[in-house]
């Protein structure tokens, strides 16, 4: 899939500087998970207090690639917005805001999907995934064309970073394979080509109850996950129960190999506690699981019971959340329209309305 170009040959134009700006985001087609936290929330809010400017948004168009319950989904962009409110983004100091609300999104995401060819999405694995062992036939088209969709949220913006979790890395290839191939073609150098921040201890968190499965929304066990929402007794119950192997903690990073249940325990201690894999394995080893995980229960509440606290406070006043919801739209919106206007005159498109 990776194309011809690289970077610096983009249009057969020196490469010209763009302005740093970081865009995520996070769909709200369940509740937002412990893996969501520690490999994409928890970050977004350091990266936050870097001083970059930072646009974060809860796509909700992404969500309806599969069917969801329309009040189900309200209440869950809602839940959403309240937990990157309640881990600590300042909607002063990002734009949070839901993706529907901006139609740059879309509109760019057709213009994408005109510039995507079918091979690169055909090859994207998270596609293969979701129609492997099902009728592939019977899966929506927005499914198929999804990381045109997530290239548009990203380059709507020109963002030029993107900090993500380990599963979104090929999408962002594609997003850059985007980019490229739209400035090839127009000859223009008009669209960066994004950096994935695929960073920490825990950009795989694995769920508790198998170590080779990545811990997921979507997962019909719920004590295979951490739900943001959950209360101090069910993170207990949830991390006690948790599997294991027999063997107490290893001596070295090294010894984790072939025990993904033990690495993935050791991982999610090392992101909640702010500490490499190293100091934690330094602090814990020859540990049994009967001593670690209450250490681990005692960690993960310390740090998510606040959370859950405060987006119970949030959530009950809606209305709030809504607006600002909205307030956080109008300053994409202006962000992302001139940037969709300069696309639409490039791609040749008459623009003669008044406005
Ligand atoms: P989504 O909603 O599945 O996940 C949101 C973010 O959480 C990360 N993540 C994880 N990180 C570590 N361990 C896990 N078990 C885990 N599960 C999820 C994801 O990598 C992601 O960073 N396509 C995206 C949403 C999206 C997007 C975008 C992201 C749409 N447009 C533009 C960045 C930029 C998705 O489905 O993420």
């Amino acid at each position: 899939m990776s194309s011809a170009a690289s970077p610096d040959q983009v249009g057969g134009q020196t490469p010209k500087a763009f302005q740093p700006r970081i865009f995520s985001g996070i769909q709200p087609s369940g509740g937002i998970t412990l893996g969501n936290y520690l490999g994409a929330l928890k970050r977004f809010v350091e990266k936050q207090d870097e001083g970059i400017e930072t646009v974060y948004c809860l796509v909700d168009m992404h969500a309806i690639t599969v069917w969801q319950d329309p009040e189900k989904l309200r209440q869950q962009t809602r839940e959403g917005a309240a937990a990157f409110l309640a881990a600590g983004i300042d909607p002063k100091r990002s734009i949070l805001f839901n993706q529907s609300q901006v139609s740059a999104h879309a509109e760019l995401g057709w213009i994408f999907s005109c510039i995507a060819r079918m091979g690169w999405m055909s090859r994207m694995t998270q596609w293969k995934d979701k129609t492997a062992g099902k009728n592939a036939e019977a899966a929506s088209l927005g499914l198929f064309a999804y990381p045109a969709l997530m290239a548009a949220d990203i380059l709507a913006y020109k963002a030029t970073m993107v900090p993500v979790g380990d599963d979104q890395k090929q999408h962002l290839e594609l997003t850059r394979d985007i980019a490229i191939k739209f400035n090839n073609d127009y000859g223009v150098d008009f669209f960066p080509v994004v950096e994935p921040l695929i960073e920490g201890a825990a950009t795989r968190v694995m769920s508790l109850r198998d170590g080779t499965k990545k811990m997921s929304k979507s997962d019909p066990s719920d004590q295979s996950r951490i739900n943001l929402t959950d209360d101090a007794d069910t993170i207990a119950a949830k991390i006690r129960k948790a599997k294991t192997d027999a063997e107490p903690l290893p001596d070295s990073i090294d010894g984790l190999k072939d025990r993904p249940e033990a690495k993935n325990l050791v991982n999610i201690y090392a992101a909640l506690a702010g500490q490499t894999v190293a100091q934690v394995i330094a602090d814990n080893a020859g540990a049994q699981f009967g001593t670690f995980k209450p250490k681990l229960v005692d960690l993960a509440v310390a740090k998510l019971s606040p959370i859950s606290g405060e987006m119970n406070r949030l959530m009950a006043d809606p209305g709030e959340i809504d607006r600002i919801l909205g307030n956080g739209a109008d300053r994409a919106d202006a962000l992302a329209r001139p940037i969709l206007d300069q696309v639409y005159d490039i791609t040749g498109m008459i623009r003669s309305r008044r406005k």
